[in-house]
């Protein structure tokens, strides 16, 4: 069975069309795209301020629609047949758990940082992230709405165009904490900048830096040819690992609190900030747990640091251990692995091609990513996909992606 590649973006455009037709009549006036993301290193370490490697990805999720007299908002989630309707004028919560969600919560997150929506529309959103996978199909969801509603011209003081050229990337760095603001406080999520910044900032074929303290953010080219980023799902559900997340947020925040009275900062101490010297002297003092996590979001900035001298000069070999050591770190010491995802991972180590791999996003389930040299994918697919079979009985969905640019020349496409 050949892997599954992604529909071209212009099939899930005309998908999108044709449900908004059924839905609505007539044509859609605005169309958007945003790509999910993948986590190359730098797990768990956006919200303890720390950095991060990312990709956009070419899945993403379209927004079709047009505006409407009045302030009624109207969104049909093709993916799932569910319409939601609400008022712009005053945004409530729908039920928790659910898309809607994510699409009132960036209205809600816009017109807190721009001003009230100037008016109401109709709209369709359609995409192909494979869904609670690990690659961030809720950013993905989330930038292309932000882009759909500014595209259209119902932002006050917004418009495509004062987010690319000089002082482009400031911008898309405020659309992005609008965006973290809306899934923390709307959604009710308590996740890092990662993804919002990720799918926002992508380019083709590069990695994406992101130092979550200062917002230092760089685009480093992956090579020529850039690696295949091979996404492969085991097939496992995260429901099992609800509520881990805030857990190990929890861990690390307890870290932080022995050194709050000694450290002052403006705003919130995070682990990164807390200099290693400082923990390495006090490392006996922490409990087992303690020093396991402080370890990973420590090294894993390391990691970082290393990968971005890597892809300065172009040693991608190098840059795939890095993801490698971060997949071990990740399994022994912050705990955040599973049965399946380790077996995935072994299965791409020994497979033809591999270059590096990890587990992408909260972990416990969901996906792992891998880099693999792009003219032996097909190989590296098919002997990930028997031996995991072989292993567990279960088959992985892989996906063969690469980076891809984020919404520029999809926006606001008439
Ligand atoms: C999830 C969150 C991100 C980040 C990763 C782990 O994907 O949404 O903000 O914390 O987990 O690195």
């Amino acid at each position: 069975m050949p892997a599954s590649n992604p529909p071209p973006r212009d099939t899930l455009l005309a998908r999108a069309r044709s449900a908004f037709a059924n839905r609505y009549g007539g044509v859609p006036s605005t169309v958007s795209w945003a790509p999910g993301r993948v986590e190359l290193l730098g797990n768990h370490t956006d919200y303890n301020g720390g950095l991060v490697m990312a990709a956009a990805i070419d899945r993403g999720t379209v927004v079709a629609g047009r505006r409407r007299e009045g302030s009624t908002a109207s969104i049909l989630a093709a993916n799932y047949d569910e319409t939601d309707r609400f008022s712009i004028d005053a945004i409530d919560w729908p039920e928790a758990g659910t898309w809607a969600r994510y699409t009132r919560g960036v209205c809600w997150a816009v017109s807190g940082w721009a001003g009230a929506l100037r008016s109401g529309f109709e709209a369709v959103v359609l995409g192909d992230v494979p869904l609670g996978a690990g690659l961030s199909s809720s950013a993905s969801l989330q930038a292309s709405f932000a882009w759909f509603l500014i595209a259209m011209g119902t932002v006050p003081g917004q418009s495509p165009g004062d987010f690319s050229g000089e002082g482009g990337d400031a911008r898309l760095m405020e659309l992005a904490q609008t965006l973290r603001r809306s899934e923390n406080e709307f959604v009710g999520v308590g996740s890092g900048l990662l993804d919002q910044f990720s799918s926002l900032f992508g380019r083709s074929d590069h990695a994406l830096f992101l130092d979550c303290s200062t917002l230092a953010h760089e685009r480093l080219p992956l090579g020529n040819p850039a690696p295949a980023i091979v996404v492969c799902d085991s097939k496992t559900s995260r429901r099992l690992a609800d509520g881990m997340y805030d857990r190990r947020r929890a861990e690390c925040e307890r870290i932080v609190s022995a050194y709050r009275d000694r450290i002052p900062v403006e705003g919130e101490l995070l682990l990164s900030m807390v200099p290693l010297d400082w923990l390495e002297a006090e490392w006996d003092g922490l409990d087992r747990v303690g020093r396991r996590r402080a370890r990973h979001v420590l090294t894993e900035n390391d990691r970082v640091r290393r990968g971005i001298e890597s892809l300065k000069s172009g040693d991608i070999g190098a840059f795939g251990r890095l993801m490698s050591a971060s997949h071990a770190s990740s399994r022994d010491d912050f705990e955040n692995s599973s049965e399946a995802l380790n077996r995935l991972i072994e299965a791409a180590e020994s497979a033809p091609g591999f270059v590096g791999g990890k587990l992408s996003g909260a972990g416990w389930a969901g996906c792992t990513v891998n880099l693999v040299q792009a003219d032996r994918t097909d190989e590296f697919v098919e002997a990930v996909r028997a031996r995991y079979a072989r292993e567990t009985g279960i088959t992985a969905e892989i996906h063969v992606c690469r980076a891809e640019a984020s919404a520029s020349g999809w926006a606001a496409m008439e």
